[in-house]
């Protein structure tokens, strides 16, 4: 009988990411991955730290699958649940005290042993935990993928070496490290050869990737790696995520200029709008510093769409410091962000400072800055309205007929078309935008000639 796998990911890219291998590790055992939860054998759910509210969802997801597990039951079926991910390597073997219904545990660095802790499990059914940072790198041991999607991702470097005050990061995925040019250029050819037309290289700091040449002579920084890349034949665009602004190189800056398929968006996380408050955070850069990356990139590529994340009620934030975050915001016109309210984790400095923000405080301050980042994110995309623009189809969109994908700025874009669009760049003619996609129509002569 066919054996099934059901993933359910939270968190960040890398995460998806994980999940897509883990579902290439467990192919091999005979595991074809669902999205009905009731079929399934293997009930995996790939967590995140990185905010109070991410890790909480953790322990009624796995409750819902336990309910799933105990209906199997009594169809005689056997259900193994499956918890991976940074919250794993956060609590280590506590995990199993809050939560009884789990059976295995495995840290982000270690998913690579899934295989071998499933067969331990079937013939013991011991619970199992592996949220060691071992000295082999886990892509050593994961089959090469066979996963395929327009647009995918593809993790080039781990880890965080950076400690910024208020994060989990370095601790749930351990110290940075960077694969191999030739590890890169395997799996990205795989991942055209799969069907993929996009890739967005992944990393936690992906800006600080760096390795040799193929003569193991040179060092490359991303915008090499970029450069090698873009050289492959069928894939068409290429994007990376997520930089630290103090590690942007002139190089990086350049391919933006001289690499076509490379996309027109950057991600680069600000954080906060004051020198204070960004010192505090232990981020490595200044408001000033920042600025004049921004402008770089705009100087390189005048039309680059730019994003950012934002934290704030980080302790000790006045009102004057957020004052100056959203002066900051007004000043650049992010194309996207993402901002949330500060979120004290454990093990980390900025949780053990004395001047924590009230709730209230952050609340407001939130849906202030969020205001201002919505209203930025709607004029950037009202620009586009008459507009002719190359959009990559990627999937169905909700209505039937309709079709979905990316401009090379990231927006989401829908068409209504009789056939599959999937796979295709098509130009689009924009004629309407809200704040989180636009709509279009196809140009049937530019596609007829
Ligand atoms: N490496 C990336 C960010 C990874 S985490 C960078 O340095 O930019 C993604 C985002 O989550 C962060 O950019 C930050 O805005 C947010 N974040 C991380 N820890 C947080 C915390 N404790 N509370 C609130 N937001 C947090
Ligand atoms: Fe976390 Fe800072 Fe590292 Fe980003 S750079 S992952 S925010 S510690
Ligand atoms: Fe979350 Fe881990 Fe990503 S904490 S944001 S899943 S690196």
């Amino acid at each position: 009988m066919k054996k099934h796998l059901y993933i359910k990911t939270f968190g960040c890219q890398m995460n998806v990411y994980d999940s897509n291998r883990i579902a290439d590790a467990l192919k091999q055992l005979g595991y074809h991955q669902t999205d009905c939860k009731e079929e399934a054998d293997i009930l995996l759910l790939n967590t995140c730290h990185i905010r109070e509210k991410a890790a909480d969802k953790l322990f009624s997801e796995v409750g819902r699958l336990n309910e799933i597990k105990k209906k199997r039951a009594t169809r005689g079926l056997d259900t193994l649940i499956i918890v991976a991910g940074c919250v794993v390597q956060a609590q280590g073997k506590e995990i199993f005290k809050k939560n009884h219904a789990i059976d295995l545990a495995v840290g982000p660095q270690s998913y690579h042993k899934l295989p071998q802790m499933i067969a331990e499990y079937l013939r013991a059914h011991n619970r199992l935990i592996e949220a060691d940072f071992p000295a082999v790198s886990k892509f050593d041991f994961l089959p090469q993928t066979t996963h395929s999607e327009v647009s995918t991702f593809l993790a080039i470097q781990e880890g965080c070496d950076n400690f910024c005050s208020y994060c989990v990061v370095p601790y749930t995925r351990g110290c940075e490290y960077s694969r191999s040019l030739s590890e890169i250029m395997e799996e990205a050819r795989a991942l055209v050869q799969n069907g993929a037309k996009e890739i967005m290289l992944l990393g936690q700091n992906v800006n600080c990737w760096h390795g040799l040449d193929y003569e193991q002579k040179n060092e490359m920084d991303l915008g090499d790696l970029i450069y090698e890349v873009s050289k492959i034949k069928g894939l068409e665009r290429i994007r990376y995520t997520t930089s630290y602004p103090s590690k942007i190189t002139d190089n990086l800056i350049n391919a933006h200029r001289e690499i076509d398929k490379l996309m027109p968006y950057i991600h680069l996380p600000i954080q906060a709008g004051s020198d204070t408050v960004l010192k505090a955070m232990n981020r490595q850069y200044t408001v000033a510093g920042y600025l004049e990356i921004i402008q770089k990139f705009r100087t390189a590529r005048p039309d680059i769409a730019i994003s950012s994340d934002f934290i704030v009620g980080f302790p000790g934030e006045t009102d004057a410091d957020f004052e100056q975050t959203l002066a900051i915001a007004q000043h650049v016109q992010y194309a996207q962000s993402y901002s949330f309210k500060y979120s004290p984790r454990p093990g980390t400095p900025a949780s053990l400072m004395k001047n924590q923000i009230a709730e209230s405080v952050k609340k407001e301050r939130l849906a202030r800055l969020q205001k201002l980042l919505l209203e930025q994110q709607k004029a950037f995309n009202k620009r586009f309205v008459g507009q002719t623009i190359f959009v990559l189809f990627t999937t169905k969109g909700a209505k039937s007929g309709q079709w979905m994908g990316w401009t090379p700025y990231m927006q989401n874009t829908h068409v209504e078309a009789p056939n599959s669009l999937i796979g295709q760049i098509l130009p689009v003619k924009i004629t309407s935008a809200t704040a989180s996609s636009l709509s279009g129509t196809l140009i049937p002569d530019i596609l007829n000639a």
